[in-house]
């Protein structure tokens, strides 16, 4: 199935937008309540009936490159533990010890078996229980069904993915997901940080071309254009294309020798928290993971798109590329700090999308079908 357009298609529309000085749009605007970004009801109500029910990426494959690869993170304010054993297989468990609780693992790195730090009970890549030190004070303990909790996970087109609460049929909508990481992929690094903004808010930073000159005006618009973009959706996913200016060029030469690295930066919404962005030289997958509604944090993982090719000059470009998309996005995260203040003085009680708004539309929307048709008992 045919989820996304291939890169001449991209190119050639792309073509006919700057030619017209046009732009994707949506049929409609969109308003979006403002206590949809501050109330913490919201944020638990998303919580328990989307990012638990949902499959959510946990991380990049290549973040378990190896048999014996870990990671230990949060998701949907859940501590999860993800491993690769022994025959290559992702698991991910719950981030916590059958004895007392105890999280056995932290941060990631590599490990045949998990020793819980508090009292040393022993666990493998699979999650089996297979020490209890002084074990006899244990009489009732049985080993075999003590393993730590597992939690749904899947492994498609170098993502893995978890449903931490499954419904019948969740997992099909993985079929809505085209490959957006190629297979010869590394990590080039880890990092994370926190935003003082819902997370929401964060994600709709990045899926619109409209603040394209007003907010980057001397980064990312000198080099590309104002509110020309194309926007496809795929399921509740979608992705935005930005065009640099250099794409023009293309329009001289003949079709087959079209190539669209460097001539765009492509940002996939894959349902509902994680950004895929796809640059010149490098891939961002980001997740963002809400701590409170007014807070989030943003874990990325930079992968190298130019394979084995890791000559110096081939770092310094790819070190360039990062250092300007990394001032881009402090402006964008210095907007959407302002934002999540600004909405404390109650001046609207919507926020307000346009039809050049498409994919955060998209998102709104498919957040409000998904909430409206789960049923969860209110938290106390
Ligand atoms: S809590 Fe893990 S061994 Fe005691
Ligand atoms: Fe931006």
């Amino acid at each position: 199935m045919t989820l996304i357009l291939d890169d001449q298609a991209v190119i050639a529309q792309l073509l006919k937008h700057i030619e017209n000085g046009t732009t994707d749009e949506a049929d409609s605007m969109w308003r979006e309540p403002v206590s949809n970004y501050t109330s913490n009801k919201r944020l638990i109500k998303e919580r328990e009936s989307v990012l638990k029910r949902w499959p959510v990426v946990f991380c990049p494959s290549v973040a378990l490159p190896e048999p014996g690869s870990y990671l230990a993170r949060e998701a949907a304010g859940a501590p999860l533990l993800a491993t690769r054993d022994k025959e290559g297989v992702v698991r991910v468990f719950k981030n916590a010890c059958r004895h007392r609780g105890m999280q056995v693992a932290e941060n990631s790195g590599r490990k045949n078996t998990f020793v819980c730090p508090y009292h040393g009970w022993t666990y493998r890549l699979d999650g089996e229980l297979i020490q209890i030190p002084h074990e006899a004070g244990f009489p009732d303990v049985d080993k075999s069904c003590n393993g730590l909790v597992a939690v749904e996970a899947r492994e498609q087109d170098g993502l893995i993915y978890v449903v931490q609460d499954p419904t019948p049929n969740c997992w099909d909508a993985l079929n809505e997901i085209p490959k957006l990481i190629n297979d010869d992929q590394f990590v080039l690094n880890e990092s994370e940080y926190i935003v003082d903004a819902n997370w929401k808010i964060f994600a709709e930073s990045s899926l619109e071309g409209y603040h394209i000159k007003a907010t980057h005006r001397e980064t990312f618009y000198p080099y590309g254009y104002d509110n020309i973009n194309l926007v496809e959706l795929f399921g509740r996913n979608g992705r935005i294309t930005f065009p640099f200016r250099r794409i023009e060029k293309l329009a001289t030469i003949p079709q087959d020798e079209w190539r669209i690295d460097g001539r765009v930066t492509q940002v996939s919404n894959l349902f509902p928290n994680v950004l895929v962005a796809t640059l010149s030289h490098f891939t961002n997958v980001v997740v963002l993971e809400p701590i409170t509604e007014g807070k989030t944090l943003a874990r990325t993982w930079t992968l190298s798109n130019r394979g084995a090719d890791d000559t110096p000059e081939a770092k310094a470009e790819i070190q360039r590329d990062q250092d300007f998309n990394a001032l881009g996005l402090r402006e964008d995260q210095d907007m959407v700090e302002s934002i999540q203040r600004g909405l404390a003085s109650d001046a609207n009680s919507h926020l307000t999308f346009g039809k050049y708004e498409k994919l955060i539309s998209h998102l709104h929307r498919n957040l409000q079908e998904v909430l409206s048709t789960e049923s969860i008992d209110e938290k106390p």
